[in-house]
């Protein structure tokens, strides 16, 4: 697997990459319009990903396949926040036929020393529904820890969902 930073050139790969997993996806999304699952604001949002990525206030990661060169998922680290909190939210995204292999956990493993250590930020902070349990039992794996239970946190799939909290502090920042 290779992961590259988000740009136009990945259009046509993640367009694919979301038609094809709508309904994989849709239990974990916020409720999509038919327009978002159009080619031309697939481009104009890798457009903003990269633009998000070069000026350091987001990290956005597609993964692929090696040989294949498929688009196997996304990771991303978006809501910089800086001054005393130097802090941000993780997504991240695999396709159905890509799940259960360990992908996610490398593609993070990869990732979050990159916020850490490049982008200099001290909390990771990554949210899931309870019913999510490959997504926390990969958080849990990784370190983060539980802060708690947020009721009626994100709007996902059109009604409103509790969350877990969970946050993965910079080790170098520690004791
Ligand atoms: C959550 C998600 C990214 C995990 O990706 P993944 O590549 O399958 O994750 P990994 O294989 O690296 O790890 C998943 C964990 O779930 C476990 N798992 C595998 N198959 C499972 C299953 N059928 N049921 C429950 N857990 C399972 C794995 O053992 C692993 O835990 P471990 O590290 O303790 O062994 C993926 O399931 C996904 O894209 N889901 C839909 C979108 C989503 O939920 N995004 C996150 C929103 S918070």
């Amino acid at each position: 697997m290779t992961l590259r930073v988000a740009d136009e050139g990945s259009t046509v790969a993640l367009h694919a990459y979301y038609v094809s997993n709508r309904a994989h996806l849709q239990p974990w999304e916020p409720a999509r319009s038919s327009g978002f699952f159009e080619i031309d604001a697939v481009a104009s949002r890798l457009r903003s990903m990269a633009t998000q990525t070069a000026t350091g206030n987001a990290l956005h990661l597609l993964l692929f396949e090696h040989e294949s060169g498929e688009l196997l998922g996304d990771c991303n680290f978006t809501n910089v926040v800086r001054g005393p909190f130097q802090a941000c939210h993780a997504g991240f995204s695999i396709a159905m036929d890509a799940e259960g292999k360990g992908l996610m956990r490398e593609a993070l493993t990869a990732a979050i020393p990159y916020v850490f250590k490049i982008m200099g930020l001290h909390r990771i902070m990554a949210n899931y529904r309870p019913e999510n349990i490959r997504s926390g039992l990969l958080l849990a794996r990784l370190g983060f820890e539980k802060e708690g239970v947020a009721r009626s946190y994100l709007q996902i799939n059109g009604s409103w969902a509790d969350h877990v909290l969970t946050s993965l502090i910079n080790p170098d920042d520690l004791d």
